[in-house]
């Protein structure tokens, strides 16, 4: 190790729609909520990540909360940038008293977001002291943290369906050969919920609620061989504006999200009718590998596998496949020629 190694901290950043991952050292050392509280008069950050989720939905007029990547494009720039140097600042043992070592980075970034946003991106990483900054996109992250070989002349095909976005990608020889991507992932499967309980148990529920809901009876169809038991949900009452329980099953919260699993359904068909026929013969053979944390979402995989007659794979701990994936291309920034510096 050379002088200028140990003068330089290499990082890996998962900048999710969701949830915001960073590896030092071969470490997760960040695995943070993306949002960012904010004080409405001064604009000032009060708290980023876990902090800020607390009190999301739960503010009064001199506190916003704000999900800077909401909807897989970066909402608020400032925003989103003061959140990456906030979560870089917690990581333990990257500036020690006596020097600042110069930092590399790796970050994912959703494959929908715009040449000017991924200059936006770049731009914050050396706001925050980055001085080698190279971008990836997330279907490829995911595919090298699911432990597929990219680079491999081989065609294969990853959804990582994350809270804004649901990236559909058909990858080869290191590169992305076809990939669709739609707005509807966990986020649009929480505000699913939302509307249910409202439209069908007269119960208001927040955001949270909704989202633990799906957690522990989120289903993506009413045939689960192993149904969770049923959940009891706390809300207010529409009609008499009493807060109020009632208790729902996995099949309900199916009925809640089967006009969304059928758009993600839509657009991996799209997907596949757009793919070229030698990549879709590699695809036939190996399956579909799913990752992102919506890909948790009980059945999904078998939904999926039925419709498309293939088999279906969730990536092992999806929530961290793709900044495990950003981490190996850090230590590969030389022959991963996909990265974009
Ligand atoms: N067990 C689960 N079942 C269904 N959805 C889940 C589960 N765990 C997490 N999610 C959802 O996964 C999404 C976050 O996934 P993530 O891959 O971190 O997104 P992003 O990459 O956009 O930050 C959220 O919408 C969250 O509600
Ligand atoms: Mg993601």
């Amino acid at each position: 190790m050379g002088l200028l190694d140990f003068m330089t901290q290499d990082i890996a950043i998962d900048l999710g729609t969701a949830n915001t991952l960073i590896i030092h050292n071969d470490k997760v050392v960040v695995d943070q909520p993306s949002i960012v509280a904010i004080d409405r008069k001064s604009e000032k950050i009060i708290a980023v990540g876990k902090r800020a989720q607390q009190m999301h939905g739960k503010s009064h007029e001199g506190i916003k909360t704000i999900r800077p990547l909401k909807d897989g494009v970066i909402a608020d720039f400032g925003a989103s940038e003061q959140m990456i140097r906030e979560l870089v600042r917690t990581i333990p043992n990257l500036r020690n008293k006596f020097f600042s070592p110069s930092l590399r980075m790796v970050i994912c970034i959703p494959s929908g977001i715009t040449q000017v946003e991924e200059r936006a991106v770049k731009d914050s990483a050396e706001q925050i002291g980055a001085k080698e900054v190279y971008l990836i996109h997330e279907p490829m992250a995911a595919a090298i943290g699911i432990g597929i070989d990219v680079l491999e002349p081989k065609g294969n095909m990853i959804i990582d369906i994350g809270g804004g976005t649901t990236e559909i990608a058909v990858l080869a020889l290191g590169g992305i050969v076809c990939d669709k991507s739609i707005k509807v992932a966990g986020d649009v499967f929480t505000s699913d919920i939302v509307y249910y309980m409202r439209t069908q148990h007269n119960l208001y529920v927040g955001e949270r609620t909704a989202e633990k809901i799906k957690i522990h009876v989120g289903s993506a169809t009413e045939e689960l061989d192993n149904p969770p038991e049923d959940y009891p949900v706390q809300g207010r009452d529409l009609m008499t504006g009493k807060p109020k329980q009632i208790t729902v099953s996995s099949g309900e919260i199916a009925k809640a999200l089967n006009k969304s699993i059928i758009q993600v359904e839509d657009a991996v068909m799209q997907a596949l009718a757009m793919t070229p026929p030698e990549l879709a013969a590699d695809i036939y053979n190996t399956g579909i590998y799913l990752a992102g944390g919506g890909s948790m979402l009980r059945g999904l995989d078998n939904r999926i596998s039925k419709k498309t007659e293939l088999p279906v794979y969730v990536a092992e701990d999806p929530l961290r496949a793709v900044v495990r994936g950003t981490g190996i291309a850090l230590k590969n920034v030389e022959s991963f020629s996909f990265l974009m510096k």
